[in-house]
């Protein structure tokens, strides 16, 4: 599958090296232009590539967003229409400057991202695993029982289910949380299931006896 990566720092980067050794061809871009990735690109090999922020939109199938939340209005809506896209953004207000709506609770960082990419499908997915983690438990030698959780939410089943399988290839298992808003809510930083090494069956037993958040 083609994958377009928007921001390759820690989370964007290493999703970038496990969704290549899983088989995936990667068109990869930051806020400083393609020239700024060419350590990566070597690291990555041929499978993947540096480009503009909208060439990563439209080469990619399925489109992963990696960037500091605050920045999200900045992605050319437009250029979305139609994508799967995969939200593994967090809101850190300390880093990201105070969104009143967030912080009032009247709105989740996706759903505000939904808002400005309208054509697109989002899931949220992979906000909760330290990249670090992400990097290293990952392992298609486990059953999907054993294997690290994670956490998926969103509106569209079809987008659900192709981004499931992503998270499967590269060795872990993955869990639906619901729909983009309360799925979204309890995937959220400080929640229960939030950098939390759980298996699916351990994520279920806190999400249902907790409500997840
Ligand atoms: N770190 C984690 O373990 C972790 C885990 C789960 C979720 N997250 C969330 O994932 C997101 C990324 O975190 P990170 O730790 O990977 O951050 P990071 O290492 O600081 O990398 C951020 C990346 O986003 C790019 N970027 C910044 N503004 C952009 C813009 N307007 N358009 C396109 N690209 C832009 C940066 O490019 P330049 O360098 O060129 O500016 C950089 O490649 C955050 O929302 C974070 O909360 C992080």
């Amino acid at each position: 599958m083609k994958i377009g990566i928007i921001g390759a720092g820690n989370i964007g980067g290493t999703a970038a090296k496990l969704f290549v050794k899983a088989g995936h061809e990667i068109a990869i871009a930051n806020s400083r232009g393609a020239e700024t990735l060419k350590d990566l690109i070597a690291e990555l090999g041929e499978n993947a590539r540096a480009v503009s922020i909208e060439e990563a939109v439209k080469l990619g199938e399925v489109v992963f967003i990696s960037i500091p939340f605050g920045k999200y209005k900045t992605l050319p809506a437009d250029a979305f229409d139609g994508k799967i896209v995969i939200d593994s953004n967090n809101y850190y207000p300390d880093r990201d400057s105070s969104f009143a709506e967030l912080d009032d609770n009247k709105t989740t960082s996706s759903e505000m991202l939904a808002e400005h990419l309208r054509g697109a499908k989002i899931v949220k997915g992979f906000n909760t695993i330290w990249f670090e983690h992400l990097k290293t438990q990952g392992n298609t030698e486990l059953s999907a029982d054993e294997r690290r959780a994670i956490f998926i939410a969103g509106d569209d089943a079809e987008a659900k289910k192709t981004v499931a399988r992503l998270i499967e290839e590269i060795g872990f298992a993955a869990v639906d949380t619901g729909d983009l808003r309360d799925g979204g809510l309890t995937q959220q930083p400080d929640t229960a299931i939030y950098n939390r090494n759980l298996t699916g069956s351990e994520a279920e037993a806190i999400l249902g006896s907790e409500g997840g958040y």
